[in-house]
C-alpha cells in the first residue's frame, strides 16, 4: 500500500532537489558566460551602481616590481571607487602563463595582463626596439621611447588588434647567470641559454655563437635545475624573486638589455567601461606607473647587492674591453628593427638610442 504522507515528503523532496539541481546548472551557466562577458555583476552589493571586478594576471612574483604596482594599483583603485571597481591579481602564472595570456585576454577570458614588451613581438615585430642589445644607457632613454611617439605607435598598431596599451612599466636591465663563467665572446659557445620568445633576442644569442632556447617564465626554475639549459638572462629581481641565481654558479654583470612591460587591457571591455570607472582606472595607473618606475630601480639595486652577498655566487663586472667586444657583435642588430619604423620615427629611434 502505497503511504500517501511519505509520498507526499518525497515528491516535496524530489521538487528540492529539482530546484536545488536548477540552481546548480544556472550558477554553472553564470560562471561560464563570466568568461565571455566583460562585467562581473554582485547581486549582493547595496550600492545600485554594478560593481565591476577586473581580473589581472601576470606570471611574476607579488614582491616584484609589477606584483607590487598591480598591487597598489588595485588597492588605489578599490578605495577610490568606494569598493565599486576591483581588480582581482593572479601573481606567478596561476591563471595564465605565457603564450596563453595574450590569447586569454584577446577572448575576453582576463581582462588585464601585464607580459614583458619581448612577449608582444608576436603580434608586432617592431616591439624588438626594446630589446636591442646595448642601444639604451639608462632607463630614461627606455622612458623617451615608450613614452614618445614610438610607444605611441605601437600603442595604436595593439588597438588595431583588439588590445589597449595602459601603461608602460619596468623592470630593469638584464644581467647573465650560467653555469660557467661568461667573459670573453668564446665563452657562449655552444652554451644553451634560455630566451623569452623574441626574435631580436634569438639573434643576440645566435650571434654569440650560443644556442637560444625560449621558454616561458615558469619554466625556468626547472630547465636550470635539470640542466636544460645552462643559463639565462634576466633583471636582478627577477633571479632573486624566483631563486633563478642559486641554481646557477656565474653571474655577469652586463647590463646588456632592457626588460619591461605594456600593462594590457582587453578593447572592448575597457571601451564598455563607463566614463567614471575609465577615469579612477587612467588617472591612479599614471600614478601608480612613476612609483613602479621608481621601485623597479630601486628594488633591482637591492636585489643584485643580495645576489652579490651569496657566497656560492662568482660575480663577473664585464670589463670596458669585454663590454666593447660585446658590443662590436650584438649592436648592428639594431639595423634589424629601425628599418621597420616609418622614416620620421627612425631618426626619433636613433636620436634616444646609443649605436656609436
Ligand atoms: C621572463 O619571462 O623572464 C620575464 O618576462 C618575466 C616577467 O614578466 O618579468
Amino acid at each position: 500500500m502505497i503511504d500517501l504522507k511519505k509520498s507526499i515528503i518525497l515528491k516535496k523532496d524530489l521538487g528540492g532537489e529539482m530546484v536545488r539541481g536548477l540552481l546548480v546548472v544556472l550558477s554553472l551557466l553564470l560562471l561560464g558566460l563570466q568568461g565571455c562577458a566583460p562585467k562581473a555583476v554582485d547581486f549582493e552589493q547595496t550600492s545600485p551602481k554594478e560593481k565591476i571586478v577586473l581580473t589581472f594576471s601576470h606570471v611574476v612574483s607579488d614582491a616584484s616590481p609589477k606584483g607590487r604596482a598591480a598591487r597598489l594599483w588595485a588597492d588605489l583603485v578599490y578605495q577610490r571607487s568606494g569598493g565599486r571597481v576591483e581588480i582581482k591579481i593572479y601573481p606567478n602564472g596561476t591563471l595564465y602563463k605565457d603564450g596563453e595570456e595574450l590569447e586569454a585576454l584577446k577572448k575576453g577570458y582576463v581582462q588585464i595582463i601585464a607580459p614583458a614588451t619581448s612577449k608582444l613581438t608576436s603580434l608586432d615585430s617592431r616591439w624588438g626596439v626594446f630589446d636591442l642589445p646595448f642601444f639604451f644607457n639608462d632607463l630614461e632613454q627606455v622612458h623617451q621611447l615608450a613614452d614618445g611617439p614610438v610607444g605611441e605607435l605601437l600603442r595604436k598598431s595593439m588597438r588595431e588588434k583588439g588590445i589597449e596599451v595602459l601603461a608602460y612599466w619596468d623592470n630593469g636591465f638584464k644581467i647573465l647567470t650560467a653555469d660557467r663563467p661568461l667573459e670573453n665572446l668564446k665563452d657562449f659557445q655552444g652554451l644553451k641559454i634560455r630566451i623569452m620568445d623574441s626574435p631580436i633576442l634569438k639573434k643576440q644569442f645566435l650571434k654569440l655563437g650560443a644556442i637560444p632556447v625560449p621558454l616561458s617564465f615558469n619554466e625556468v626554475f626547472e630547465a636550470l635545475e635539470n640542466k636544460k639549459v645552462n643559463g639565462g638572462e634576466n633583471t636582478p629581481s627577477n633571479l632573486y624573486s624566483k631563486k633563478f641565481y642559486q641554481l646557477q654558479s656565474y653571474v655577469t654583470i652586463s647590463n646588456h638589455g632592457y626588460l619591461g612591460y605594456a600593462v594590457l587591457m582587453n578593447r572592448d571591455y575597457f571601451n564598455s567601461l563607463d566614463q567614471e570607472t575609465r577615469k579612477i582606472l587612467l588617472d591612479t595607473l599614471k600614478e601608480v606607473t612613476a612609483w613602479q618606475r621608481k621601485i623597479a630601480l630601486e628594488q633591482n639595486a637591492a636585489d643584485l647587492a643580495r645576489i652579490r652577498n651569496d657566497q656560492n655566487i662568482k660575480i663577473h663586472d664585464l670589463t670596458p674591453e669585454e663590454k666593447e667586444a660585446w658590443q662590436a657583435v650584438l649592436k648592428p642588430l639594431a639595423y634589424e628593427i629601425i628599418p621597420l619604423f616609418p622614416k620620421n620615427l627612425q631618426s626619433e629611434i636613433l636620436k634616444i638610442g646609443n649605436l656609436n
